[in-house]
């Protein structure tokens, strides 16, 4: 009999980490918590009505081919729409240039078997999202943070690190980046950042790996142009998802990618799941075709933006002296900061204790540090709870400051 079963793991295996949030959310879904911790979108927000009318029609009129395995490289059908609807933002992206993903981090996975051999470097905002991380971990790269201010990832850091890399006669094999209303810390990039990491990519000859699920999710200001949009040297791989737009459950999402880099990653998607789901592909772009995403998003931008409202009133009101937070224009998180000598990681049992949840903001950094900071979601709680949930943490702060 063997006796240490785990001693047959790889070293790929032995690498990986659980993610504290999927963790969390176990103890998170306990009715009596109210939880900051997921990011959640609100249930009151689902599309429940236009999704049952389609899938009856679905699989009445094409139950045969929505039942049946389909094209790795996803339905025609969702591609042409999704195609479309990034279009809007630069007109030369065709279908062929969309791979149908299970969910966005299905599109990290993928993205990092295709480009990552053990070693290799990846570059990321400090702090980054946590699944990114997990992901790039995974394939054993090794994970360089570029701190970020209100404007998003410092250039004048990144050159530093470029250049250092450089005279080593290396290079990132690409820079990750979640630049609209990011998670976890709700900053965007401005233009002239985003313009200056472009330049970069081409000075030194690397791909940008643009992850931007929230960026439909405006409440105020102007819309800032998708990295995408201005790219003109076909260097920009995109993850897109409707996960937050209009449900998660779908799993529907989507890498938009130069041609000659998609053949690797279909045949990378072929090894994993063989395709997504053939009916909730066709369940989405039908809801694509109907032209009903449009007013969906207008119905979450204005219940989110009020919930966003709401959170920021009750921190003014409730929060005491030392603790800061962000004031995002868009996406589902605000990030807190934390006199530099507490710890939201210490803290985290007597939140669940006190009955509210959050994510600890060391979770996000690539470097392990940031225990003096959190991430806040605001879309899930009610606005009751979240006032609630707010009081409930400012009054626990107070009590440790
Ligand atoms: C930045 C970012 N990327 C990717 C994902 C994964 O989304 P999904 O797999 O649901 O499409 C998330 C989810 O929260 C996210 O915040």
């Amino acid at each position: 009999m063997i006796k240490d079963l785990t001693a047959f793991y790889s070293k790929a295996a032995l690498n990986m980490k659980r993610s504290e949030i999927r963790e969390l959310l176990k103890v998170t879904r306990r009715p009596d918590i109210i939880s900051f911790a997921g990011g959640f979108p609100d249930p009151q927000t689902f599309p429940v009505k236009d999704l049952e009318d389609i899938s009856c029609q679905l699989l009445r009129e094409k139950g045969a081919i929505a039942l049946q395995y389909g094209p790795t490289e996803g339905e025609a059908p969702l591609r042409e729409e999704i195609a479309k609807w990034m279009s809007g933002e630069k007109a030369s992206i065709k279908p062929e240039n969309i791979l149908i993903t299970a969910g966005s981090q299905q599109g990290l996975d993928i993205v990092s078997r295709v480009f990552l051999d053990p070693n290799d470097f990846v570059i990321m905002e400090l702090p980054t999202y946590i699944g990114g991380l997990q992901a790039f971990n995974a394939y054993r790269a090794k994970m360089i943070g570029v701190p970020q201010d209100d404007e998003g990832m410092r250039m004048d850091l990144l050159e530093k690190v470029l250049a250092k890399l450089a005279k080593r006669n290396k290079k990132p094999k690409f820079i990750y980046v979640v630049p609209d209303f990011q998670n976890p810390s709700g900053v965007t990039m401005s233009l002239q950042r985003r313009k200056k990491l472009l330049q970069m990519a081409y000075q030194y000859g690397f791909p940008i790996l643009e992850d931007s699920p929230y960026r439909d999710l405006r409440y105020a200001g102007k819309n800032v142009p998708a990295i995408y949009s201005l790219d003109t040297q076909n260097q920009v791989i995109v993850l897109g998802t409707f996960s937050k737009l209009l449900c998660p459950g779908l799993r529907i999402a989507w890498i938009m990618a130069p041609a000659e880099w998609m053949d690797r990653m279909v045949v990378a998607k072929q090894g994993m799941d063989l395709c997504s789901p053939t009916y909730t592909q066709l369940l989405v772009a039908e809801y694509l075709r109907r032209g009903l995403l449009s007013r969906q998003i207008e119905k979450i931008r204005k219940l989110y933006s009020r919930k966003l409202e709401v959170m920021l009133n009750a921190l003014r009101q409730h929060m005491p002296k030392g603790v800061k937070w962000s004031k995002p224009k868009g996406g589902l998180f605000l990030w807190i900061e934390l006199p530099k000598k507490m710890s939201a990681n210490i803290l985290f049992p007597q939140a669940i204790r006190n009955k509210v949840a959050y994510v600890v903001g060391s979770a996000f950094h690539c470097n392990g540090k940031g225990q003096n900071t959190m991430r806040i979601n605001f879309s899930y709680a009610s606005e009751q709870q979240i006032v609630e949930g707010i009081q409930r943490l400012a009054k626990m702060l107070k009590e440790n400051m």
